[in-house]
């Protein structure tokens, strides 16, 4: 089944809905009620999420989870995490508890420079151009006043504008390269006010003093924020990561190594970075951030030196074991969705109101611990014993099980290890 429409923006709601069942899904009442049933019982706060987005439905959940036992620069945090995948929050949670008893971790923003550019094109003199800047550089500031006024006030606004001569890489391609500081701010809205404006006053005032024109391409933001940096670790003497099963210093070795392969191998870097935005991504979707500026930002950082690594690093030295993360990350908390979204703001509550600043500390330990977690499984007892014991529950449930029969499979796999097929088996056994 497929079909095209023309005005599908204008519809109402309940229209698209009948539009997009009657056309795409067999006029299914089930497929129906499926997206009705997710409506909010509150008209307003429906409304509200209706107003998120163009052409909404209805609302898509994903489960809000929370890692308590996080002890950051001394100061005690429970992480609201919204994320599908199971085992993820346990494995927080777990590496939190873990680190909560050896010091807790230490975190520290590094810069907080963010970047936005106007790209474009001029077939003139290089000379005169760099004259036009130098002369034009102080108006394509105050011209943006009415737009900074207010981030000023509170201390931040444009850093600086440089002309970048990028004509070697693309001909008659140049760049208006500007750094900027929005605070608790993600930025994104005022740094593009900016830039147009310096396009657009660029462009004017250039028919005054240069004889070929300026064309603009295009003005936006970078979600490539090197200097927008935060780091946070992990250490502990090498003794105190013993456990029943493996001594402190076999365990660091381990670890190390594991590290060192996701350092020099990408294959590894990957799925070793995945991990880490597991935990990145949850809280930074849970606090009302995009998290597709920090996807691009991040992955982008990870091949900083020409080849895709890790994000974080290990070391052991003197008999201490030492285990971090350097990331950039732009992210706010104030502005976007995080005044909108009743959610996003108790997530934020439960984090105590951060500032931006607290919340790149936070976010980054919730990446390190996270992959602390995950290494530590996979250098020890494997992945699927703790992500298939967490996962149990989404097989019971894609099997229909009962509230009695989940508890007696829980039971079961408490000393037996879970797969797909044992856990069929084992239900198939009870429903004989
Ligand atoms: P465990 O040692 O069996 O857990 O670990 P436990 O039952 O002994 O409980 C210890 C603590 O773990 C708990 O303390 C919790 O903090 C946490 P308590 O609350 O009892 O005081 N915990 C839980 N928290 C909430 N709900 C639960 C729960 N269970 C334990 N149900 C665990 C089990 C899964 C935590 C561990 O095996 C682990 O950390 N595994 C790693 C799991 C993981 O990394 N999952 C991510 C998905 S896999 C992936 O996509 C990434 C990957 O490919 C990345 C890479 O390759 O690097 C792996």
């Amino acid at each position: 089944m497929s079909a095209t429409i023309s005005g599908f923006s204008k519809l109402s709601k309940s229209e698209k809905i009948d539009w997009i069942v009657s056309h795409y899904l067999s006029n299914s009442k089930s497929a129906k009620q499926t997206i009705t049933q997710y409506f909010n019982a509150d008209q307003k706060l429906q409304q509200l999420h209706d107003e998120f987005i163009e052409n909404t439905i209805t609302n898509y959940y994903l489960p809000l989870g929370v890692a308590p036992n996080f002890v950051i620069n001394n100061k005690t945090y429970a992480i609201p995490m919204a994320i599908e995948e199971s085992s993820v929050v346990a494995a927080a949670s777990n590496a939190a508890k873990f680190w909560m008893q050896r010091g807790g971790f230490k975190a520290k923003v590094l810069s907080t420079t963010k970047i936005g550019q106007v790209h474009f094109v001029f077939t003139g003199n290089f000379e005169d151009l760099k004259q036009y800047f130098n002369t034009i550089k102080s108006k394509l500031i105050t011209d943006t006043k009415p737009i900074t006024a207010n981030m000023e006030k509170r201390g931040g606004g444009i850093i600086d504008i440089e002309l970048r001569d990028k004509t070697e890489d693309l001909e008659h391609y140049y760049q208006l390269h500007a750094t900027f500081e929005t605070l608790d701010a993600m930025g994104a809205n005022f740094i593009n006010s900016c830039l147009e404006q310096f396009a657009k006053t660029f462009k004017t005032e250039a028919d005054k003093y240069l004889s070929a024109p300026i064309e603009i391409v295009m003005s936006i933001l970078s979600n490539y924020v090197p200097n927008c940096l935060v780091r946070a670790e992990v250490s502990c003497k090498v003794e105190d990561l013993k456990n029943k099963t493996i001594s402190g210093i076999a365990f660091a070795e381990k670890f190390v190594r594991a590290v060192n392969i996701a350092e020099i191998e990408p294959y590894r870097a990957v799925t070793h970075n995945k991990g880490i935005m597991n935990g990145i991504d949850a809280v930074v979707l849970a606090t009302g951030n995009d998290f597709r500026a920090v996807e691009a930002g991040v992955h982008a950082y990870a091949v900083k030196n020409g080849k895709y690594s890790s994000l974080t690093h290990a070391k052991i030295e003197e008999g201490v074991f030492t285990f971090w993360i350097e990331l950039p990350l732009a992210l706010g908390t104030v502005g976007g969705l995080t005044g909108l979204h009743p959610l996003v703001k108790v997530a934020l509550d439960i984090l105590g109101k951060p500032s931006a600043k607290e919340l790149m500390q936070i976010v980054a330990v919730a990446g390190l611990a996270q992959n602390f977690a995950a290494l530590r499984s996979l250098t020890t007892t494997g992945i699927q014993e703790g992500h298939m014991k967490m996962h149990l529950m989404n097989i019971l449930n894609q099997i229909n099980a009962t509230h009695e029969e989940k508890e007696e499979i829980i039971q079961h796999f408490k000393t037996h290890t879970v797969t797909h097929s044992a856990v069929v088996s084992e239900i198939e056994k009870l429903r004989q």
